[in-house]
């Protein structure tokens, strides 16, 4: 194994692509290989960065429209739809070829090609029909996830899409069905619903965004049928079947199951995604899966075969890029011998609409699910200066903080930039603060992250401004 790597990552996307970063920086020997014609993963190609850019188009679009009521006089606002899927291309090279410069410039060999597992210490890498073995003295395995579909419902990326397809329409629909109300159904829904399509989410529980703090989940869903996104809640989609380039949708309602079919022009599959692991050779080489069907791994992301490691979507707990970007990390420095870990009570989740919607820690069912005394202090953001001023001001921060020391256990906001606002939120936990410190920490003045500093002071009945 003399000419072996250190470390073969097997993905190049946020949880590859810095982990093998992280690898070359502590002195290892790397390679990254990537199947996909660019780095990135899905969260550049087909993902967080294409969507982002949507979301950030369509929200100028509906801005555009309204600048009349602000003062400005234009022209009729018109889309250009394909001017803005050409924008959206652009930022997805400009990142990816970004990542290509990284792992240039920190010396990680990039091979282009799909791996999969020959033995413990060896990958075959296949590329236009041929093969390349190389040695690898460590393996990562950080492969993403694939969107899931439903029974009997078959994904063409044409009427009948996943999220890949959904950022790609080259007109807008004049109908979108969305199955599933969570992240990608919700951030997909939005960007259309601005561009003109007139969307139905349809979703299997009675919210949305399942797992989220319910006040802040049926806050949004006012908010989002308010943008005028119709919901039917507690209702399961039965069938989807193209008939003349149209798709035909039944759907069930949970409760009263009373029947509906409705014909639309295009159908959003967004329930989920599964562990991307098919033609890996796991099962030859003895790597478990757990019964979720994602690589089993112990504390250090080591899997059943002691020098081979997986990280991000192909193992347990939420499937966000910077969760993956974290393990990444921790496992090049638990490969280093060093003590990488992920902290995992305070990884953020974000969903980009407007208003945004950001949370860390626990919510307030899990705490009375785990029988944790609280308290609750909540600020509005149409309290807040610079809302007010910006006109901005849906929605509201919750801290909630341990009954006996303060210590802040969660935090859920819905409202201006509040996926920027997490990130305090963020470091309080990892520093294991109390409300008390964000309270008595001076935040700027006007900004919206005074809304935090409010909503500390409130877990304590002491707000200034409401
Ligand atoms: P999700 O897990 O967020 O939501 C899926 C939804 O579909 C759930 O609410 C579920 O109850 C519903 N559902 C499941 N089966 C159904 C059925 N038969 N009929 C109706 N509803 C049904 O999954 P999603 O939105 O597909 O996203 C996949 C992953 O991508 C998530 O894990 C998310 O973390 C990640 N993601 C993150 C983003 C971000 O960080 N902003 C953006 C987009 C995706």
């Amino acid at each position: 194994m003399s000419d072996a790597y250190d470390v073969v990552v097997i993905g190049g996307g946020p949880g590859g692509y810095v982990c093998a970063i992280r690898c070359a920086q502590l002195g290892f020997r790397t390679a990254c290989v990537e199947s996909r014609k660019t780095l990135g993963g899905t969260c550049l190609n087909v993902g967080c960065i294409p969507s982002k850019s949507l979301l950030n188009l369509s929200e100028n679009y509906i801005k555009a429209k309204k600048f009349s009521s602000i003062g400005i006089e234009t022209g009729k606002v018109a889309l250009n739809l394909s001017q803005m899927m050409k924008i959206k291309e652009k930022s997805v090279t400009v990142l990816t070829k970004g990542v290509e410069f990284l792992l240039k410039k920190n010396k990680v060999d990039y091979i282009k090609g799909k791996a999969s597992l020959k033995s413990n210490t060896e990958i075959i890498v296949e590329k236009n029909k041929s093969k390349k073995v190389y040695a690898a003295k460590n393996i990562v395995i950080s492969t993403g996830s694939l969107p899931t579909s439903l029974p009997g419902m078959q994904i063409d990326e044409k009427n009948i899409v996943s999220s890949t397809g959904a950022l790609s329409f080259n007109q807008v629909p004049k109908k979108l069905i969305i199955i599933g109300g969570g992240y990608i159904g919700l951030e997909m829904g939005s960007v259309w619903k601005r561009l003109g399509s007139d969307v139905t989410i349809i979703e299997f529980l009675d919210h949305i965004i399942t797992g989220a703090d319910v006040e802040i989940s049926k806050e949004f869903l006012k908010i989002l049928t308010k943008q005028g996104i119709i919901f039917k809640l507690n209702s399961i989609v039965t069938a989807a079947n193209v008939i003349k380039n149209k798709v035909v949708v039944d759907f069930r309602h949970n409760k009263t199951a009373e029947r509906t079919r409705v014909k639309t022009d295009k159908v959003l599959i967004a329930v989920g995604r599964r562990p991307n692991t098919e033609g890996l050779n796991l099962k030859e080489i003895s790597i478990k899966n757990d019964s979720k069907g994602k690589i089993q791994v112990n504390k250090k992301f080591m899997t059943s075969i002691k020098n081979i490691y997986a990280i991000g979507d192909v193992i347990d707990g939420p499937m966000l890029a910077h969760k993956a970007e974290e393990e990444g990390i921790a496992v090049a420095e638990i490969i280093a011998g060093q003590s990488g870990h992920v902290n995992y009570e305070a990884i953020p989740g974000v969903i980009y609409t407007s208003p945004e919607v950001a949370s860390v820690g626990k919510t307030e069912e899990a705490l009375k699910k785990e029988n944790i005394k609280y308290k609750i202090g909540k600020f509005p953001f149409m309290a807040n200066p610079r809302a007010k001023v910006i006109n901005e001001t849906e929605g509201f921060v919750k801290i909630l903080a341990n009954e006996e020391t303060d210590k802040i256990l969660g935090v859920h906001m819905i409202g201006p930039h509040v996926g920027d606002l997490i990130a305090e939120i963020s470091l309080a936990i990892e520093f294991g603060a109390s409300s008390e410190d964000i309270a008595r920490t001076c935040h700027a003045h006007p900004t919206y992250s005074e809304a935090v500093k409010e909503a500390a002071l409130s877990v304590d009945k002491r707000p200034i401004h409401s």
